[in-house]
This record gives C-alpha cells, sequence and structure tokens, in this order.
C-alpha cells in the first residue's frame, strides 16, 4: 500500500488542476477522470499556458516575436510550437527561448497534442 501514495498523491494533484482549469464550462460529461478524456479547448487550456509561457515575447503589446496571442495564431503554429517546446532545452530554438520561462511540464505539452488532435476546440 504504502509505495501507492506517490502515485496517489500525483493523480489527486491532477484532478485538482483540471478542476481548476475548466471550472467555467467544461463541455465534459466525466469531470471525475483527470487526463484520460478531458476535451481541452484553447480558451480554457491553451491560451492560459500560452500566456503564462510565452509572453510577452510573443504577445504584441510588448512583444516583438511572431504573435502567438490569438487562437488564430496559435492554431496555425501549433506544429512549430509543440516541436520546439520539446526540444532539449539546451538547443537554439527551444522555447520558451534561453529558459526565460519554466519549461513547459509533460502535462502542458500532452494537453497542447491532445487539443491538436482534437482539432484544436475553441
Ligand atoms: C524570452 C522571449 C521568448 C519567450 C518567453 C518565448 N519565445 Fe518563442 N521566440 C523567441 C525568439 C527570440 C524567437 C526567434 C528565434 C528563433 O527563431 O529561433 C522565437 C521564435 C519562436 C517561434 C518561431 C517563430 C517563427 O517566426 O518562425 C515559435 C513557434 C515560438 N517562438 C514559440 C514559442 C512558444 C510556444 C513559447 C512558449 C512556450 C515561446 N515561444 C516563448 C522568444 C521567446
Amino acid at each position: 500500500m504504502k509505495n501507492k501514495l506517490p502515485h496517489l498523491v500525483a493523480l489527486l494533484s491532477l484532478i485538482t488542476f483540471s478542476y481548476c482549469s475548466s471550472s467555467k464550462k467544461a463541455s465534459s460529461s466525466a469531470s471525475n477522470e483527470p487526463v484520460a478524456n478531458p476535451s481541452f479547448t484553447y480558451e480554457k487550456d491553451v491560451a492560459p499556458m500560452m500566456l503564462a509561457s510565452c509572453s510577452p515575447c510573443h504577445f504584441p503589446e510588448s512583444g516583438k516575436k511572431k504573435p502567438l496571442d490569438t487562437y488564430e495564431a496559435t492554431a496555425k503554429n501549433i506544429d512549430d510550437i509543440i516541436s520546439r517546446v520539446q526540444l532539449p532545452i539546451d538547443h537554439d530554438g527551444y522555447m520558451p527561448f534561453k529558459s526565460k520561462k519554466p519549461s513547459l511540464t509533460d502535462r502542458q505539452i500532452a494537453i497542447l497534442k491532445k487539443w491538436q488532435s482534437d482539432k484544436m476546440p475553441k
């Protein structure tokens, strides 16, 4: 029993995370299933992640780089986004650029991929 605890803790924090980030109006009927089948949307899941990790550089008010602050821009560049955040951290193309922001977590990357394979719901 003891060695299951870390898994349980991880699972619980995932549940908490998905509850918080889907509190607005999740279309998911199975809100008890944290990672298996949630449907991720741009507004609810992707935009906050982009804002947290890719601003200010890709957010036009202050950023000078290619804008990634809208649904259209994110959708259009999703392949590039997903491949860059998974590059080795010391690779020139790695994002967030020069690690000025924390790397995306495995879970965040999984969300991006799922969002893409779900045809990028708004
Ligand atoms: C500290 C500023 C900074 C942050 C934060 C940052 N980037 Fe960048 N980004 C850059 C710079 C500088 C370049 C241009 C360098 C290059 O092309 O490799 C770039 C280029 C890119 C490109 C290629 C754009 C093009 O015109 O080809 C993509 C896609 C990208 N970033 C995605 C992201 C994503 C996704 C995040 C967040 C996870 C992020 N960036 C965070 C500075 C940043």
